[in-house]
């Protein structure tokens, strides 16, 4: 039987039409490179059943349409290949395509949280000065945070610290000082305890987690605080007040400074807060420009709390007041820290809210 004879330009058109259709179709990432391959260049193709038709073109066609089958195959073989590499690895019925010649994935690198970096930095300013960083409990007998502090029970100074109680599991002995248990609201907690060591001179920088009954967008139930206790013989004011122009000039910068305003803590005579020059008008409140600085009261921002250890506190350490003295003080971590990146949060449980996103700004 002989077979009809078609054009050479009717195959051509054919042929162009088909490698179009291919073209589209290696987009479709649902189907695998090789079930695309099967369909498009397999027995049963639209490029098989066209090559078949060469013998049906006139002989002086022919050669035209042998060079665009060829070149027809050529591109949907570069498309099937260009699709690969673009999905290495992608899984098919039977085999996984891997491509060992694609450069590696990086894992991604972690960074210190903001608080533990803040943490060590402010270890190593006071390390260099001769103090040591020291741990005491997080979950302690309520006597080290208040009783021996000078805060009696049901004394109202108590109520700053919004305490979170712990039942103690089992009957508390008949030691008055461990019936109540608490989670420390406060670093001061170590106070007491680091005298009770029995060791002087005191240089300590008591760093832990400090809980508390508050959360809002200013407040996370657990926070940090430094505590400082340098106690030995004759310290003084002048000793407290150096220790903090060195504390912020290290941390914040060499043109900061502080003051002490006089204030009231039940463990501290005389108590103070300290306050540190404003970073943008330098203490001035006035900008170059004449205006008004905005981010400080009248050049100054406040640190945190500081005084002379109380005398009560000192002989409920074992230390008799007479012979010697100190000073501490307790000021938070992430605020200090704040202040230094001059980061503003609007709501700082963002620190705590593990956002991969905003914990690898720091
Ligand atoms: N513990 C106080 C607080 O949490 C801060 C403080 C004030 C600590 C005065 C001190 C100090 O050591 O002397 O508010």
């Amino acid at each position: 039987m002989t077979e009809e004879i078609i054009s050479g330009s009717n195959v051509i058109s054919l042929l162009l039409l088909a490698q179009e259709e291919a073209l589209s179709l290696i987009k479709d990432t649902s189907k695998s490179v090789e079930e695309l391959k099967l369909l498009l260049m397999g027995s049963k193709s639209d490029l098989a059943r066209l090559t078949k038709q060469i013998s049906r073109v006139p002989k002086e066609e022919r050669q035209q349409v042998g060079v665009i089958v060829s070149q027809v195959k050529q591109s949907i073989e570069q498309g099937l290949e260009a699709r690969a590499a673009s999905h290495p690895g992608q899984k098919t019925k039977n085999t996984t395509f891997l491509d060992i010649t694609m450069p590696g994935e990086r894992p991604p690198n972690g960074n210190l949280h903001l608080v533990t970096q803040a943490i060590m930095e402010i270890t190593r300013i006071f390390e260099r000065i001769g103090f040591t960083r020291v741990r005491h409990p997080e979950v302690d007998w309520d006597w080290y945070p208040f009783e021996s502090l000078n805060m009696p029970t049901n004394h109202p100074a108590r109520d700053e610290w919004e305490t979170f109680f712990l039942e103690y599991p089992g009957k508390p002995g008949k030691d008055p000082h461990k019936q109540k248990m608490v989670l420390t609201p406060h670093t001061s907690n170590g106070q007491v305890r680091e005298m009770e060591k029995g060791e002087l001179p005191i240089r300590m920088i008591n760093i832990a987690k400090c809980y508390r009954r508050q959360i809002d967008v200013s407040h996370t139930p657990m926070f940090h605080q430094f505590e400082g206790l340098y106690v030995d013989r004759n310290v003084s004011i002048g000793n407290l007040k150096g220790v903090f122009d060195h504390f912020v000039k290290q941390f914040f910068g060499a043109s900061r400074v502080t003051r002490l305003r006089p204030f009231h803590f039940q463990f501290t005579e005389p108590s103070f807060e300290v306050d540190i020059n404003c970073g943008i008008c330098l203490g001035t409140s006035k900008l170059e420009d004449g205006s008004t600085c905005k981010l400080c009261k009248a050049g100054w921002l406040e640190l945190g709390g500081a005084g002379m250890v109380h005398p009560v506190v000192l002989r409920n350490g074992g230390i008799d007041p007479d012979v010697y003295s100190g000073f501490a003080f307790g000021w938070g971590i992430e605020r200090t820290s704040m202040m230094k990146s001059g980061t503003k949060l609007d709501d700082i449980r963002l620190l705590y809210s593990n956002d991969v996103r905003f914990l690898q700004q720091f």
